[in-house]
């Protein structure tokens, strides 16, 4: 892979269940960038999982340290970042990722991260929510998420178009 090393990080962005995690380190690892996932830095940090940090400590207590840990780990270099589904929803750290990074939104049909995320019952925003209610969810977020700089619609595409779409996307940046 060509690498122009002065390029701004990739972040990317989208509801849980976008594929974020999985398609980061695959992205990172073609462009042989450092990866790093938020969730997991916040795991790391806290030594708790994010379950258990809205359990016992609320939710302001979790999206404060999504915050630092977030903005930190912004300012490292050759990275690709990705955030979990609510870091974008924070006006401070849309406005840094928004002037200093490269902002991709993994967008899915609403049916399709339904499905996923009833695969997965570990997280706690939706995890008293009806279909109805995440589809809502997903309507109102969405309107924040498509105010990053690249839009990819993954439907129907594998995850190797996928992370190729978006290295193309990013080498003519
Ligand atoms: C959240 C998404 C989760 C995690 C937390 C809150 C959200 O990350 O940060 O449970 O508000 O959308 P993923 O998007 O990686 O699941």
């Amino acid at each position: 892979m060509n690498l122009i090393k002065s390029k701004k990080n990739l972040v990317l962005i989208g509801m849980m269940g976008s594929g974020k995690t999985h398609l980061g380190a695959n992205l990172a690892k073609k462009l042989n960038y450092e990866f790093y996932d938020t969730d997991h830095l916040i795991e790391n940090h806290t030594n708790l999982k994010i379950s258990k940090i809205f359990n016992d400590f609320g939710e302001k207590y979790f999206r404060d340290i999504e915050q630092k840990i977030t903005l930190d780990i912004l300012k490292k270099r050759n990275s690709v970042i990705s955030l979990g589904g609510g870091g974008f929803l924070n006006h401070t750290i849309r406005k840094f990722t928004r002037t200093s990074c490269i902002t991709i939104w993994l967008k899915w049909n609403s049916s399709t991260l339904i499905e996923r995320l009833k695969r997965n019952k570990n997280r706690p925003i939706i995890s008293n929510m009806d279909n109805l209610e995440i589809k809502k969810l997903i309507k109102k977020r969405s309107k924040i998420y498509s105010k990053s700089d690249i839009k990819i619609n993954c439907e129907k595409k594998e995850k190797k178009e996928i992370i190729n779409k978006i290295i193309n996307i990013y080498e003519k940046l």
